[in-house]
């Protein structure tokens, strides 16, 4: 399906832009039950997220979600009281992380037989999909995402690790699009993220720094899809405007390559999403 340029593209810059690869009907389809989703969810059970403080999540209600369906309320969606300060709606800052298995709108996305065309011709043998977020990146509260890297979270044996990034609204600079290193996929992986006992750690393994001056904001249409190289350090910044920019992740790993038990989400009970 890839071209030779679109597959070179990849390898040289560390990630691919495919516009008009979400239908407007499908796209439709995952907002409105990203929604119902939220409501259905019992919300005084939700956890928090956050990139800048990890310390504030709950590590068993974050531990939990490997293998089910639950949402995660944005740092800044609560008042001094701990009161809601928006509908639950514009509050939520992601549901995860197997969708893919659990829901029928979603699984039915993911089963299109072209994304694993796609990781198969960027070089993965047995493309297989571990983890499904949709990032609402709410009007006004949706929150930063730091520079990192996603295979700091999937970690395999060798590096493997591809994320799918659907645009399911218009991605603007406005709104927090993605932010990519273009070609900094080359150098090596900075963080590992470790789960020992139920403990979560960050450790560092390089001390190269956070090119900051070196990404670029990548704008993007809704029904694009970017896919990115596990090493590619990416970034989005806090959503400073009135519309939210829903996108909908896949990790996609390759089943050959070892794959860590250290990493936290572990799928022993739903097992491989053959692509
Ligand atoms: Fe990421």
């Amino acid at each position: 399906m890839l071209t030779d340029t679109q597959i070179s593209q990849f390898t040289n810059a560390g990630y691919l832009l495919l516009p008009d690869m979400v239908s407007d009907e499908e796209r439709k389809a995952l907002i409105e039950r990203a929604y119902d989703i939220i409501e259905e969810d019992h919300l005084e059970q939700a956890g928090l997220f956050s990139t800048t403080d990890r310390s504030q999540i709950d590590n068993s209600y974050f531990l939990g979600s490997a293998e089910t369906i639950r949402c995660f309320f944005e740092e800044k969606a609560f008042g001094d009281n701990g009161e809601l300060l928006q509908p639950r709606s514009q509050s939520i800052n992601k549901i995860g992380h197997a969708l893919h298995d659990l829901d029928p709108v979603f699984r039915q996305f993911a089963q299109r037989r072209d994304f694993g065309t796609i990781a198969k011709d960027l070089g993965l043998s047995h493309p297989s999909l571990y983890q499904t977020m949709v990032i609402f990146k709410q009007p006004r509260i949706g929150g930063e995402v730091t520079w990192h890297q996603d295979a700091t979270f999937f970690f395999t044996d060798p590096t493997s690790v591809i994320t799918y990034w659907f645009a399911l609204e218009d991605a603007t600079l406005e709104n927090g699009c993605l932010w990519l290193e273009p070609g900094g996929h080359h150098g090596p992986l900075r963080e590992r993220y470790f789960c020992e006992q139920g403990e979560l750690r960050m450790e560092p393994l390089s001390d190269l720094p956070w090119t900051r001056d070196s990404g670029n904001p990548i704008p993007v249409k809704a029904g694009s899809l970017l896919v990115f190289h596990g090493h590619l350090p990416h970034y989005s910044a806090p959503n400073q405007s009135n519309k939210s920019r829903i996108a909908l992740t896949f990790h996609v790993v390759d089943a050959a390559c070892h794959y860590a038990p250290e990493n936290w989400l572990q799928r022993p009970n739903l097992g491989e999403f053959a692509m």
